[in-house]
């Protein structure tokens, strides 16, 4: 078992766990205090054997986005309630991003805050949503408008649960490890999948320990993100076929990569690298060729890294991404042609 400190500046260290069985800590880590405890799943994430010295509830919410609602909120709030779990007790959130993101959050509101641990069944949990503290649902509006940093007091990421993942899921994991080869974890491999798994958290928890609220460099855990959900949000609006999360921002990552080269803070070479780094995993890289910058406009000018301009992380030679203002249209459109004109 491999474990990673996590270490906030806003509250206690806790350890991510990471490696086959890692699921089975749970029952010897809730602490004496708790009395009840309470389970948030889905059903079709594989059934993990608590064998807890409290009493233990599961409520196990829809498949997919529409878990992260102010209604599953609210019916989660008064089942806790009814259950009678106090200050002392825990909230274990069984799942991928979504369930952590929605059992984090109901666990940072009840009772004005109570511990929770995650067990990530997902890659890309394990490698990103569950660590860090970020909690949050969907408005009718966007995704992850409503949130709280609220951290959890354990994460096990059980690589043994990753054998009922779809592949498509597995993938779109592979897409998010993509990010951390150009933020300093370069060489992850399938071949060591836990160290890999845990040289990604470890990384995570740096940039959480530097800038746990996102006003400066966490945001650079966003490379590939901006072009990716704007690509993400068309699918979900029913104008291109829909993508999940991370081969959103496999694409993304490739369009960002084009823009810093059409920029000249990367070389050809450089450029060459990146595909490299999609390839290797062999990811989906491809961006359909009807969507225009017109088409994506709408989403970039909404990310929430802007301030008045189109805000993008970018690549830059012998330096590690930075967070790019100012950049136009017409910058842009060049890439685009560019990744159409590639290969
Ligand atoms: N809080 C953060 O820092 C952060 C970071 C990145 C992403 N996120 C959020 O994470 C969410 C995406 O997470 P995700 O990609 O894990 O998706 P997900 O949680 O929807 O899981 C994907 C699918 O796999 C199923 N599943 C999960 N584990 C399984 C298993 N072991 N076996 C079989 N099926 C399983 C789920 O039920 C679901 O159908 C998004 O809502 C995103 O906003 C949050």
């Amino acid at each position: 078992m491999i474990s990673v400190r996590v270490d906030p500046p806003s509250t206690s260290p806790y350890d991510v766990y990471v490696g086959r069985h890692a699921a089975n800590m749970v029952n010897r880590s809730i602490g004496e205090e708790v009395r009840k405890v309470f389970v948030v799943s889905q059903s079709n994430i594989p059934q993990i054997e608590l064998s807890l010295d409290a009493e233990v509830q599961t409520v196990l919410v829809p498949d997919g986005e529409d878990a992260k609602s102010l209604e599953v909120v609210g019916d989660l709030l008064g089942r806790m309630s009814s259950f009678g779990l106090g200050r002392g007790d825990l909230v274990v959130a069984i799942g991928g991003g979504v369930v952590s993101d929605l059992g984090g959050f109901v666990a940072s509101i009840y009772l004005r805050g109570i511990r929770y641990q995650t067990v990530s069944t997902t890659l890309l949990g394990q490698i990103d949503a569950a660590i860090g503290g970020k909690t949050g649902v969907n408005l009718p509006t966007g995704k992850n408008l409503v949130g709280s940093f609220w951290h959890p007091s354990a994460v096990y990421c059980d690589t043994d649960l990753l054998d009922s993942l779809s592949e498509r899921e597995f993938k779109s994991g592979l897409g998010e490890m993509v990010k951390y080869e150009f933020l300093g974890a370069s060489g992850l491999s399938l071949e060591e999948l836990d160290e890999s798994i845990a040289r990604c958290a470890a990384l995570k928890a740096e940039f959480v320990r530097e800038d746990e609220r996102e006003d400066g460099r966490r945001a650079l855990l966003n490379y590939g993100h901006t072009f990716g959900h704007a690509l993400e949000s068309l699918g979900i609006a029913g104008r291109i076929e829909r993508i999940t999360h991370g081969e959103a921002v496999a694409k993304g990552i490739r369009f960002a990569a084009h823009l810093a080269h059409a920029m000249g803070r990367i070389s050809d070479v450089e450029l060459e690298e990146h595909y490299r780094a999609l390839l290797k995993f062999s990811l989906d890289v491809s961006i359909p060729r009807e969507v225009t910058i017109q088409d994506v406009m709408p989403f970039i000018s909404r990310d929430k890294k802007n301030r008045g301009s189109i805000t993008f992380v970018l690549a830059q030679s012998n330096h590690e991404p930075s967070v790019v203002r100012d950049v136009s249209v017409g910058e842009l459109e060049t890439a685009l042609n560019a990744v159409h004109r590639y290969l």
